[in-house]
């Protein structure tokens, strides 16, 4: 028959289809999957997704099954008398309609009950708040408990709830870390919120899941979920970044020593970074001259709209550049800064024209400003 070569066919190739699937379970990174969960809330979704799963692969079981044995038990022969004729059976339609809604009501309670959790504020004083906004392309975060803001790497404590109140700056992002919380549309004008407890420590990557422009793939983040006591430092050095700047703005201008607690964003800000080496000299200069000053703060003062560049008080120690497109390194600091739209086309830092001197210089001055 002519089936037969063409099946001899496919059972030649299905060992290489099994083991191509059995090298692909063995695959252990998936840093976007959902299906790790390290939070409560993620926990709690994935927990959805498996009562979900487990009643599915059971109706899928049965139903198979049973058809199955209907095939090999009721196979008919060719001198078969025609089978008996039926119509309608009262009990088996009660039954398949009561089961199925059962059922249905055994997934629909759960999931309902979830999504309303994921909306709760939570309060009190432990309560880690967070101001997150989305920027095309890149992603602003503002501690108002603690004075600092920082950019596309959110550092938060374990076993400590966050609450993030969002919106966007320019356009509609949404707001994704897989592994910790919910996903949930940023708007401009508009809060949305989130919350989440990180329950293990780790490095978690973080997405913008909203097409926002030509850039939307490359608007990434990272949450750093760290000890209670790594949180603290990390802040403490962030908030040190705002006390130098403060000091000095206080010292160009005496009458503002009185504000001296929240610095206004200007240029003296800058001044506040030590220069301490003739390179940090030439560093700080460019940063200057060359206009990074406009948009950038070198502190981790809250936002200022009249920034539109992420903040850089701990650029220097900071995994990945460009929201989370580059791995820090000090080449690709520089070249970020060169060239920055051969990295993100369309991006709003401009192309400088810096020498590849300079662009070295700003890099390594960058890197001095570590946030500690
Ligand atoms: Cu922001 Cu996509």
């Amino acid at each position: 028959m002519a089936f037969r070569p063409a099946l001899r066919r496919v059972l030649r190739q299905a060992p290489f289809l099994i083991i191509a699937l059995v090298l692909a379970a063995c695959g252990r990174d998936y840093p976007q999957s959902t299906l790790r969960p390290h939070s409560d809330i993620t926990r709690m979704i994935d927990g959805v997704f498996m009562n979900t799963v487990w009643w599915a692969l059971g109706v899928f079981i049965l139903v198979e099954g049973a058809l199955v044995w209907a095939i090999f038990r009721f196979r008919g022969k060719p001198d078969d008398p025609e089978p008996r004729q039926t119509h309608g059976n009262t009990t088996i339609e009660i039954l398949w309609t009561a089961i199925p809604a059962l059922i249905l009501a055994m997934i629909s309670v759960p999931t309902v009950r979830a999504i309303f959790r994921t909306y709760d504020e939570p309060s009190g004083a432990d309560v880690v708040r967070v101001n997150v906004r989305g920027h095309q392309w890149w992603w602003e975060f503002s501690y108002p408990q603690y004075g600092v803001t920082s950019a596309n790497e959110l550092h938060v404590p374990v076993g400590k709830t966050v609450f993030l109140e969002m919106n966007a700056y320019d356009v509609i992002h949404s707001f994704w870390m897989p592994q910790l919380g919910a996903k949930r549309d940023v708007f401009p004008n508009r809060k949305t919120t989130l919350w989440f407890r990180a329950d293990s420590a780790g490095f978690y990557p973080g997405q913008c899941a909203e097409f926002c422009g030509t850039q939307h793939g490359r608007m990434a983040f990272h949450v750093a979920a760290e000890t209670p006591a790594e949180f603290d430092a990390y802040i403490h050095g962030l908030q040190a970044t705002n006390v130098a700047a403060a000091a000095d703005s206080a010292k160009a201008r005496p009458d503002t020593a009185r504000r001296a607690a929240a610095p206004p964003v200007t240029t003296t800000a800058l001044a506040a970074q030590t220069a301490t080496g003739p390179d940090t000299a030439a560093g700080h200069k460019l940063f200057s001259s060359k206009g990074c000053v406009q948009c950038h703060s070198l502190n981790a003062v809250k936002f200022n709209k009249n920034l539109l560049g992420p903040n850089l008080a701990n650029v220097g120690a900071r995994r990945y550049i460009a929201a989370g497109t580059l791995p820090n390194t000090d080449a690709n600091l520089a070249h970020w800064i060169q060239h920055p739209w051969s990295v993100k086309h369309g991006v709003l830092m401009p192309e400088l024209g810096l020498s590849d001197a300079d662009a070295r210089t700003l890099a390594a001055y960058l890197r001095t400003h570590t946030g500690k």
